[in-house]
């Protein structure tokens, strides 16, 4: 069986915690896009921890975890993040990462933030990880995979084409930046090709050996849909598909084997970075859900924006993704809200309509349209089943979901691994 699971709405969902779940049941785990602009935070009885690179099923040891084609890796944070989790006991020998997948070079970030500041008031707010340079070169035709790191007469011929031809005279003329030195450059990246070597390899047989035997496999999407590419709030948006399609892309797993697409949804909204959002709450509310959400970037630690359930939102993901099945997470953050409010449409002009539009121009003067709810002000932390949650937050999720129009099956009451109400276990592997 093969479960996509993505991002319903400006990412920070709760994907880590829903991806280790799974993953107990699962036999393989990939990323198919993104870099380390992710941060993926899973919290077991042994502490916390963060991913950016590697698939959040690696904590359980026989899931393979595959860095597929479609991300882009930053060796030097996969080295670390490797190193991390060797300090903490855990051994990453079921790692591997596609050699078909694209590198951040060292000068994508520099570049990523040169860029950031020429656009002055018109910024994106991007995590400067250099994922939309790396992804640019990808698309040019200029980029460095990880199997190059393999190839070292290959790898040197190309760094004094890209960036001795390319690179440097955009970083002296444009920029007015010191020049990279390309032996340099090469030996950094031929000290990572000796570290990655053991994990980087042809994922294609590994991945088609997998569905042939009818594995269960988990698609970890990163970012989400309101970020992607095309579907998201352009250019407000980081620079891969973060959509269920994506994934197939990503990964090398045809569209034909995916069984359903899950996606995961906060049950507010938060988003970091610039773009529009229309429920965005700039008062009290919104600054104690922030705290009482550790509404706080994992990559970046700036603090996220935070706003009302948007079903307008949700609603487009489940149609953009084909989800048949909702993750429900940190609903406890709501647990001391009086009034809840859902936005179920937008008033855009005198009419009311029920999806985000392309036009951001229109999108920031949509007025949200908005049904009151009382809260349970009640703590639902150790709830566990369905009927353990208080009336008012079960008629809360059913609005949700009625408003979604997908069956919410799972339900996240705290940040810890246990902390889940499994509502229907359809979303389950079998
Ligand atoms: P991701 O990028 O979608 O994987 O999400 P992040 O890890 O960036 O952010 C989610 C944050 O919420 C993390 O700090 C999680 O530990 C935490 N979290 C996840 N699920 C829950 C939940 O159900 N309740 C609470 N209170 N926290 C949660
Ligand atoms: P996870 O997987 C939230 C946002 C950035 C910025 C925009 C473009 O943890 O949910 P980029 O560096 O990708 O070019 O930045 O996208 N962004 C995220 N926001 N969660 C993420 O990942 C994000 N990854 C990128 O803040 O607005
Ligand atoms: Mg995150």
């Amino acid at each position: 069986m093969v479960i996509v699971v993505v991002g319903g709405q400006w990412g920070d969902e709760g994907k880590g915690k829903l991806i280790d779940l799974l993953a107990a049941r699962a036999d393989m785990a990939i990323r198919s896009q993104g870099g380390n602009n992710a941060g993926h935070t899973v919290v077991t009885e042994d502490g916390e921890f963060k991913f950016q690179l590697i698939p959040s099923g690696i904590l359980h040891k026989d899931c393979v975890c595959v860095i597929g084609n479609g991300v882009v890796v930053d060796p030097r944070v996969l080295i670390k993040e490797i190193q991390q989790l060797r300090d903490r006991g855990i051994d990453p020998r079921n790692l591997v990462v596609s050699d078909r997948a694209h590198m951040v070079m060292s000068y994508h970030p520099v570049f990523d933030q040169l860029e950031e500041q020429a656009r002055g008031d018109d910024r994106l707010g991007t995590t400067w990880r250099g994922i939309g340079p790396a992804y640019s070169d990808k698309v040019r035709r200029i980029g460095f995979r990880t199997g190059d790191l393999q190839k070292e007469a290959f790898m040197r011929k190309k760094v004094e084409f890209v960036v001795g031809q390319i690179k440097n005279p955009i970083l002296t003329d444009l920029y007015d930046e010191q020049p990279i030195d390309c032996d340099g450059l090469l030996e950094e990246y031929l000290g990572y090709a000796r570290e990655l070597d053991p994990f980087i390899k042809d994922t294609f047989p590994l991945i088609t050996d997998a569905l042939d035997d009818g594995r269960n496999v988990l698609l970890e999407g990163a970012q989400a849909t309101m970020l992607d590419l095309d579907f998201g709030t352009y250019p407000y948006v980081t620079s891969s598909n973060t959509t269920a399609g994506g994934a197939c892309a990503g990964s090398g797993v045809p569209p034909t084997k995916v069984d359903v697409a899950m996606a995961v949804l906060k049950a507010y909204t938060t988003r970091v970075g610039y773009g529009p959002f229309p429920t965005e709450l700039l008062d009290h509310v919104g600054d104690a859900i922030r705290e009482k959400g550790h509404e706080f970037g994992t990559v970046t630690g700036r603090p996220r924006r935070v706003g009302w359930f948007d079903a307008c939102v949700a609603r487009y993901s489940v149609k953009v993704n084909g989800a048949t099945s909702l993750a429900l997470m940190k609903l406890d953050v709501l647990d001391e809200v009086e009034q809840l409010r859902v936005c179920t449409g937008y008033n855009f002009r005198g009419t009311e309509l029920r999806h985000p539009m392309a036009n951001i121009s229109h999108l920031k003067h949509c007025e949200p349209v908005y049904t009151e709810v009382p809260g349970w002000e009640e703590e639902i932390g150790s709830a566990r089943r369905w009927e353990d949650l208080p009336g008012n937050c079960r008629a809360y999720v059913e609005l949700l979901e009625e408003q979604c129009g997908a069956s919410i099956d799972l339900i996240g009451v705290g940040p810890r691994r246990d902390q889940f109400v499994v509502r229907r276990e359809q979303a389950y592997f079998a």
